[in-house]
């Protein structure tokens, strides 16, 4: 079998039989799940497709394993290999607290330009979960990775940049709404209208794809109208220029309501639903965190901003059983460029007790085949994951809220889905 190289042409990825795919193994408990989680997505290939398809695996170093062997926590020849193969997978990175060390993870996505965080949130049957109807969640969201708060611009009060800052915004922009600006640390939140619409387009292209029913912007533009606001209508406007035929827009409705009246508007979104449409909403960020929990069945696909993105992913994982069960990926839907990985840390405190539990990479690894169009691979996991769970013999942070389960170690849990793929 030849090896060949994964490309994206015109907006289509082309995947050979055997792709390069570097992998990069992780610290901490990255060391524990890697190999059994490799294990497991090697066996769904190969029960899938024989001998037609294989990934050639390589190894990247990033993390504490690179700067012991190489002085560098991400290497220039790690970030190539990622450039050049375009697909990867990688387990958790430690971010050193202090010492202006920046988080490796935050590197990559920047790098690279991966300006999606996508988390796909589904519950497998038998996993604990705090909600009462936990199958009714099924979310795909899309986090925008690289606006917001998050870029960093901070200035701590009392700092010379701070001052410099703060007599700009009092000064030149005659502003008094600072209750207390001699004491106020600042923060810059850039929101740009190419940034909200990359990300909105590929929740789109992604829900339209895959035949799912809607797609919910969720912001708080009731507050913050010219950064999140702007994200919603931004939003609106792109579905209304590029998908007119496809989508329906909850604008339209109101659009419809307030000139004609409130039944002609309903009839039209019935129509739209009845025609296989994709139904475009937004939602108030406050009132969605409670809207997920008590109506999971009204949301499929979120597009959202960063910050917001990180709150709804965490909830999301809980209400399905949690980090170890949560995969991600972080992907530039036009480049193709993608990183699937573990969403969660890199768990020190259980780190070589065989507690971890591999499903989050394993998920992430079923994401990953996904991606590359290997859909009946990723459905032999998703099968054998559900079938392990039904079974009962579970890793440690399930166990501990399961009744009458068995206790597996990380590797025998791999082992199990394995043994149920056949
Ligand atoms: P963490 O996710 O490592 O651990 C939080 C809790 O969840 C711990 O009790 C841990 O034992 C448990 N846990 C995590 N993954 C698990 C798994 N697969 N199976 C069973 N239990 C699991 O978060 P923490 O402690 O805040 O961070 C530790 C380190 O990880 C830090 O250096 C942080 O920077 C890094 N980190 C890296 C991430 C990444 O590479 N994507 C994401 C989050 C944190």
């Amino acid at each position: 079998m030849t090896e060949t190289i994964i490309t994206m042409k015109n907006g289509t990825l082309n995947v050979p039989d055997a792709p390069i795919i570097p992998f990069i193994e992780g610290d901490g408990i990255g060391r524990d799940i890697w190999k059994p989680a490799k294990k497991v997505i090697d066996a769904a290939v190969k029960t899938g497709f024989g001998n037609r398809r294989k990934i050639l695996w390589r190894e990247g170093l990033a993390g504490e394993t690179a700067y012991q062997r190489t002085g560098e926590r991400l290497p220039e020849e790690t970030l190539a290999a990622l450039k050049k193969y375009i697909v990867g997978i990688k387990g958790p990175l430690t971010t050193p607290v202090g010492g202006g060390i920046r988080s490796l993870n935050v590197t990559l996505r920047q790098k690279l330009d991966l300006f999606t965080c996508l988390r796909p949130v589904r519950w497998f049957k038998g996993v604990p979960s705090p909600v009462k109807e936990p199958m009714k969640v099924n979310f795909h969201i899309f986090r925008e990775n690289t606006e917001d708060i998050y870029v960093g611009i901070e200035y701590m009060a009392g700092t010379p940049e701070n001052t410099k800052f703060k007599n700009f915004l009092l000064n030149d922009m005659q502003e008094n709404r600072v209750r207390f600006p001699d004491t106020s640390s600042f923060g810059v939140k850039p929101v740009s209208k190419e940034g909200s619409e990359r990300l909105i387009k590929a929740a789109i292209d992604y829900a339209l794809a895959h035949n799912l029913p809607s797609v919910t912007l969720v912001h708080k533009g009731n507050i913050m109208k010219f950064t999140e606001g702007s994200f919603k209508k931004w939003g609106y406007e792109l579905a209304e220029m590029n998908f007119a035929e496809k989508v329906f827009t909850w604008n339209t409705y109101l659009k419809i309501k307030n000139e004609k009246d409130k039944t002609t508007a309903d009839k039209a979104l019935n129509s739209a639903i009845e025609n296989g449409k994709l139904i475009i909403k937004d939602c108030i960020a406050d009132a969605f965190l409670q809207d997920i929990l008590l109506h999971p069945e009204n949301h499929s696909v979120i597009a959202t901003l960063n910050l917001n993105g990180d709150y709804i992913s965490d909830l999301a994982a809980a209400m399905v059983g949690g980090i170890g069960m949560a995969p991600g990926a972080n992907i530039n839907f036009e480049t193709g460029h993608a990183i699937f990985e573990a969403t969660h840390g890199t768990a020190p405190d259980i780190v070589g007790t065989g507690k971890a539990n591999p499903g989050s990479l394993i998920l992430s690894g079923a994401m990953m085949l996904e991606y590359l169009g290997w859909q009946s691979a990723a459905n032999l996991i998703y099968r054998a994951l559900e079938k392990t769970i039904a079974t009962k013999k579970v890793t440690a942070d399930l166990f501990e809220h399961m009744d009458a389960a068995s206790l597996v170690s990380t590797e025998d849990f791999a082992e199990e889905i394995i043994i149920n793929m056949t």
